[in-house]
């Protein structure tokens, strides 16, 4: 196995979690930098040793040094400081835009044909800052935000409605911020619209909006129950990513991309659905929106872009 995965800020907790699906799946060797660099080997050794129970022959190694990483054909960046409970994912900003920027530049000058997916928030706007700074074509650079939005929108609509999770499907789209866009429409339980399932009566508009809301709310519920933030399903959301990427799946799910037209977005990132292969985001697929649901996306864009604007990206 000779596929390479890095993981920055892999000492942490999403990229702790990042690393050990990749191992476990098999997915690639994974390297794992951390300015924390016995963290960072410690974290990679305890993950080595959990490969005989899970069979896995992935090979790990934590590191500061950037060397190891050459070559690596994902790189997720989760390097960041989390949420605080109060705190929004825009009172990161300063502080992690410093951060993707050493990071950014050690990522390119090691990998340069990588694909890389931000995971470090404001997702959108360090997405931007790490596209603006890489000088990557927009396919290589693929935040992660959408896939966990969406599973969150599954994991309650399932709960709702006592059906398995397979059954349900979600695209949330926007930015990963208050103003993502949950779209009921483009949500199915076993192929039927979430709207039709509210027609049918299996769904009340109650529940269903108040799920939308929980969906947008869903990083701030976990921070103020755990202390900082969530990392279990962030993390199998970008494995999801890297899985995709490294085995060409061509699967479909909402990314954070740079924008040139799609949605009526110009000259930024924003969550939309793409098709992730070895290339990174293939395509934007481009759905039908109602008046409202552009509106929403609009106000959403509005946000990211304000945001990319304080830091200049
Ligand atoms: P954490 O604090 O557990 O881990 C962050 C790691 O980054 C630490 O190990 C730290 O030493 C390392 N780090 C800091 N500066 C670095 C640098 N210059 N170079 C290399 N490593 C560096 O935080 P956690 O919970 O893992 O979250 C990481 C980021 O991901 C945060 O910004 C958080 O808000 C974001 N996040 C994004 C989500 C999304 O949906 N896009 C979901 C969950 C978290
Ligand atoms: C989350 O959605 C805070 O972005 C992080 O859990």
């Amino acid at each position: 196995m000779n596929r390479k995965v890095t993981v920055v800020g892999g000492a942490g907790n999403v990229g702790a979690t990042v690393a050990r699906a990749v191992a476990i799946k098999e997915l690639a060797d994974v390297v794992i930098v951390d300015i924390n660099a016995e963290k960072a080997a410690g974290i990679a050794l305890d993950i080595f040793q959990s490969c005989p129970i899970d069979g896995s022959d992935t090979r790990l190694l934590g590191t500061s040094d950037y060397a190891a990483t050459a070559d690596s054909d994902v790189v997720v960046i989760t390097s960041g400081v989390p949420r605080k409970p109060g705190m929004s994912r825009d009172d990161l900003l300063q502080v992690n835009y410093k951060i993707m920027q050493t990071v950014t530049e050690q990522v390119v000058k090691y990998s340069p044909n990588a694909i890389i997916v931000p995971v470090a928030n404001p997702l959108d706007a360090m997405a931007q800052a790490v596209y603006r700074i890489s000088g990557f074509p927009r396919e290589r650079v693929v935040g992660m935000a959408g896939v966990l939005d969406s599973a969150r929108f599954r994991a309650f609509i399932a709960e709702e409605l006592q059906v398995s999770v397979e059954n349900v499907h979600a695209f949330v789209l926007g930015g990963h911020g208050d103003t993502m866009v949950p779209l009921p429409r483009y949500s199915t339980v076993a192929g039927i619209p979430l709207t039709e399932m509210v027609t049918l009566g299996y769904l009340s508009q109650e529940r269903l909006d108040a799920i939308v809301t929980r969906t947008a709310n869903g990083g701030a519920e976990i921070t103020k129950l755990v202390g900082t933030s969530a990392w279990y399903a962030p993390g199998a959301s970008a494995a999801v990513m890297v899985e995709a990427i490294l085995k060409d799946k061509k699967l479909i799910v909402p990314c954070s991309v740079f924008l040139t037209g799609e949605y009526g977005v110009n000259d930024q990132f924003l969550g939309v659905p793409v098709k992730l292969g070895k290339g990174g985001a293939e395509q934007v697929i481009q759905i039908t929106l109602t008046a409202d649901e552009q509106a929403a996306l609009a106000k959403s864009a509005a946000a990211v872009k304000e945001l990319a604007k304080v830091i200049g990206v």
